[in-house]
């Protein structure tokens, strides 16, 4: 028997996340948007374009919440996105009642998923959905350094022009304007990229990582990123389906860890089967530090205007 993925939300950044996994023909999947209709229609797309492909999952879409039953895995996009100019913390008062709604929601229908939120302003959406739950911390987990980590790794990639699978790259702290991209843990084939860009070129990557989002917007207008942030969610659906143990930044519940303690913020995660098994301590210099410290500072200011 497949295991079972209910993505919420059927805009660009569910139905994309949709159409991967099915692609990776890990899991059936079950489609939902609020909207009747909207949902049905991309899964019957997608279920239409399945022979082409030689896939065989079931796909289907409703606007039933009840069809995500003991979904193994259920992921959260639904929610407005930004438009150009806008922050993502000015999504948090309508954001959250939506998902403040699909949490209760992924409560009583699939108590035992790991929960998997993408929802802006990400880091102050997660803690919402593990309050609104009350799921254990390991089953709560948010999507965005994968992201802002591979955006950072395309960049280094191009400016280097090496193939990007040579680059890692790693990306702390809240997804917004204080993320944290860390080149003392960044290195292409395993040389540290401070060794082989000066810094004036590292620090305009990390600026444009930093502007990853907002970039897109300014060009597309009317869409906010979709591929990427589709890429990433079915990366860690992935890893938790197959128990990979892959170690990846995303928003994690920490307790202690970095000298952080009851929210959700970037870190580099074990991710598995139980969610997040273990967070990973990395050693950090003191500017970045600091850093982290003040983008965690930025997470308690837009969870304390949520409460
Ligand atoms: C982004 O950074 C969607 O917040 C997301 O593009």
């Amino acid at each position: 028997m497949r295991r079972k993925v209910a993505i919420i939300g059927a805009g660009r950044v569910g139905s994309t996340t949709a159409q991967v996994l099915a692609y990776k023909e890990l899991c059936d999947i079950v489609l939902v948007n609020r909207t009747a209709g909207i949902a049905q229609g991309v899964a019957l797309d997608i279920q239409e374009g399945a022979p082409i492909d030689g896939i065989d999952v079931d796909i289907i879409g409703t606007d039933d919440y009840e069809k995500i039953k003991d979904s193994d895995v259920v992921v959260v996009t639904a929610g407005i996105p930004r438009k150009e100019g806008m922050s993502r913390d000015e999504l948090l008062g309508t954001n959250a009642k939506i998902v403040e709604d699909i949490c209760k929601k992924v409560k009583r229908y699939a108590p035992h998923c790991v929960l998997v939120v993408l929802t802006n302003p990400l880091d102050a959406m997660v803690y919402l959905a593990k309050k609104v739950t009350g799921f254990p911390k390991n089953r709560v987990v948010g999507m965005a350094g994968i992201l802002d980590s591979s955006r950072f790794r395309s960049f280094i990639a191009a400016e280097l022009k090496v193939g990007v699978d040579e680059v890692s790259a790693m990306v702390l702290g809240g997804h917004g304007d204080f993320m944290v991209p860390l080149p003392s843990h960044s290195s292409v084939a395993g040389i540290p990229l401070t060794e082989l860009l000066p810094k004036a070129k590292i620090d305009s990557l990390i600026k444009r990582t930093r502007d990853g989002g907002a970039e897109i917007i300014k060009l597309e207008k009317e869409s906010s990123a979709f591929y990427a942030p589709a890429s990433s969610l079915a990366l860690m659906v992935e890893s938790i389906l197959k128990d990979k143990k892959t170690i990846v930044p995303c928003a994690a519940f920490l307790e202690g860890e970095y000298g952080i303690n009851g929210i959700f913020v970037g870190v580099p995660v074990i991710l598995g089967a139980t969610g997040v098994s273990k967070v990973v301590e990395l050693k950090l210099g003191k500017s970045e530090q600091a850093a982290l410290k003040l983008s965690a500072s930025k997470i308690k200011e837009s969870i304390k205007r949520l409460m």
